[in-house]
Order: C-alpha cells, then structure tokens, then sequence
C-alpha cells in the first residue's frame, strides 16, 4: 500500500492522537478554570479510535503517541492501549507512548509497561508544591511525583516536559535540571505558545524565550550542541560536567518545520495537518458512514495531500500573531 507523503515530500510516520479533551487539572497557560467540555456523543468511542489508529498505521504511521487533555482520565483507556499494543506485536508500530500529567500514572504505570510502552513524557513545570498547585490550579504535586516514582518502578524512562514561564518558574532552572540529573530523567523545555482564548496578555508576560533560559544555563554548565533529532521539534544540548541531555523546544524562535513527520487527531476525528494552522479535516464521518476503511483512507490521503509547509506563531513587536484559537488540550500538543 502506498504511504503517506505529504506534497513537500515528508512522508508522514508520526501520529498523535488525543484521546480526550478533559483533565483533572486546570494549567493556566492551557485551561480557563471553568472549561467547556464535548458532549461524550461527539467523541469517538474507543473503537472508533482503534480503527482510526489502526488505518494510519496500515498507511505508514510508525509512532504513536496517545494524548488528551489527560490520556489516562479516558475511560477504560488501557482497552485502548492494548489493542494498540497489539501492532507492535506485530512490528508494524514501532512505538507506542504518551504525554501525561503524571496524576494517575501510580495506577496505570504497569500496564503501561505490559503495553510495551517504553518511554512517557510527563509535564512538570516545577517542583514547590504551592507554585505547582498555583499553575495547575487543581492538582497536587505529591501526586504526580508518585506517579513519576511509579513509572520508574515500572522501567519506564520518563521525560520531563517543562514549559519556561517567566517570574514563575524561572528561579527552578538549576533546581529542576539538577533534580532531572539525580532521577535520570530527560528534560525538555517548551516557550508558552499563543494557545487558546485567555490569556494574550498574561502570556506575552510570561514568554520567557529559551535562548535566555540557555544563556543562563551556560553559565553553569559548558553545552555540547547535538545534532540528533527525533523528527520532532526539540533541539538537545549535552551538559558536559553531568552527561545530562536537555532539549529545547522554540516553536517561536526555530522553525522546525521542514523536517514534520507528524499530524494529529483530535478526540472528535478532526486531523490537523499542523499544529499551527487551522486547516483540518473530519474523520469522523467517514469513521461513522459504514464498516468500509476505503472511505477514511480516502479522507486522510486528501487531508495530507494538502499538509501545509508550515506555521506563522510569533511574537515579534509585542503582539501576538498567528495565534490560534484551539487550546492545546483540543489538539493535544
Ligand atoms: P517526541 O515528538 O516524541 O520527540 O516528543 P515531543 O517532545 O514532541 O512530545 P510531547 O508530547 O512531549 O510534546 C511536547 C510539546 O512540544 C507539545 O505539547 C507541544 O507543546 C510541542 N510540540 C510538539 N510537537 C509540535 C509541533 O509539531 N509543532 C509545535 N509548534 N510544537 C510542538
Ligand atoms: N504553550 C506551551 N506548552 C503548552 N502545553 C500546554 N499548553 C501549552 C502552551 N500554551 C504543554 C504542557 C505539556 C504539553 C503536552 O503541552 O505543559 O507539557
Ligand atoms: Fe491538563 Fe496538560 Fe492542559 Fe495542564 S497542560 S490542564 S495537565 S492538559
């Protein structure tokens, strides 16, 4: 069966799906404290994402990452997980994992692993409790590092996702990369993106842009840049006195995008071409219109066939523009 390649020659092998839009936390720079939810009907059910999944690795998708608003707050999620494991079984995927607040990973950790989940990423933008409590609004440090500790347990390796927030974590910078050294987790730092409704203002404020965060860290540490990509947007920095590996992700400052592999799924079946542009494409009426995959994989060879170049964030001359209305928690990051 041909693959997937879009019309600037990426052949498409990346697949992030999110598989729910809720969240038992409210981060700030993601959620207003009273969201909106979908109504479960416009969901797809946990078939429906079987299916869906299982169409784009027929068509080429090696990696998949599951991700929401909180993946694992999904009922009965890990049904999900292990039809998906199957296909690594099988060698068609050859990974399987997930972004993941951390909140219920001292549940599911183990049956992560059963999955063949390998590797997670789990978000972590600081280690006071009472600033992790002010950023999250509803959840509780304590729980999300006993979901860490439990992952480990379990023998996965777990990245940390940090996103840089000017005069709110700022001061951690040396705390958290020295914490992630003791615990041998990764880290990778984010820019705060112009996500969402709330917030423009808030979030100029706190843009804090990674080639300052690197600056200061350079002033502890001698960086090695290096040249290894995962296809994904993060660029790696070793640090020579620990042998630590940072990664920086500049969805502002680096265009990245001449080397995407990658599209997503939102829980309602819209596929985005990028994260960036508000092109999509409904997979879910060709999902619901009968049994036979023809029709979706007609629908996701149109939408790839018209993946964009790239994205236009910048917040250049204090305004922000190119923003995007959906919030992360709607595509997943
Ligand atoms: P790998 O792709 O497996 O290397 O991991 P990752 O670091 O990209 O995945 P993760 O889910 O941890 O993503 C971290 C964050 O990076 C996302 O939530 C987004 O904020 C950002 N990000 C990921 N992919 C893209 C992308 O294609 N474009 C932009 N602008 N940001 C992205
Ligand atoms: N800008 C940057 N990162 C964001 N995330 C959520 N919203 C934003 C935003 N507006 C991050 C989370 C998590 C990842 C999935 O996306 O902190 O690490
Ligand atoms: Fe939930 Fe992640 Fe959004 Fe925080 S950033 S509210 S943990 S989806």
């Amino acid at each position: 069966m041909q693959t997937l390649i879009d019309p600037f020659a990426r052949p498409i092998t990346y697949l992030r799906v999110s598989v729910t839009d809720r969240c038992d936390f409210r981060c700030t720079y993601c959620m207003s404290e009273h969201m909106q939810f979908l109504p479960k009907k416009d969901l797809l059910t946990l078939e429906e994402l079987d299916r869906l999944c299982s169409t784009f690795i027929d068509l080429g998708v090696r990696k998949l990452r599951i991700t929401g608003g909180e993946p694992l707050v999904r009922r009965n999620i890990m049904a999900f997980f292990r039809a998906m494991s199957q296909h690594l079984g099988s060698g068609a995927l050859s990974e399987l994992t997930l972004t993941t607040n951390g909140s219920q990973l001292a549940r599911f950790a183990g049956e992560l692993a059963d999955c063949g989940v390998r590797r997670i990423n789990v978000s972590l933008d600081t280690l006071d409790p009472n600033r992790f409590a002010a950023i999250t609004r509803w959840g509780r440090l304590d729980q999300v590092l006993d979901g860490i500790h439990a992952a480990t347990e379990a023998g996965l390796r777990v990245k940390i996702n940090t996103v840089a927030l000017k005069g709110v974590n700022e001061d951690e910078l040396f705390t958290l990369v020295d914490w992630c050294g003791d615990q041998g987790h990764d880290l990778t730092f984010i820019e705060v993106m112009p996500m969402g409704e709330m917030g423009e203002e808030m979030r100029l404020d706190q843009y804090w842009p990674l080639k300052d965060l690197r600056t200061r860290l350079a002033e502890r540490f001698a960086l090695t840049d290096l040249a290894e990509s995962t296809g994904g947007p993060a660029r790696y920095v070793r640090l020579e006195e620990t042998g630590q590996k940072i990664g920086f992700i500049t969805p502002l400052t680096h265009n990245f995008c001449e080397s995407c592999n990658r599209v997503r799924v939102t829980c309602t079946g819209e596929l985005y071409m990028c994260l960036g542009q508000e092109d999509m494409a409904d997979l879910r009426a060709p999902l619901r219109a009968g049994p036979d995959d023809a029709l979706l994989e007609q629908a996701i060879r149109a939408a790839i066939s018209r993946k964009p170049k790239g994205h236009d964030f910048d917040y250049s001359r204090q305004q922000v523009r190119g923003q995007m209305s959906r919030n992360m928690s709607h595509t997943g990051g």
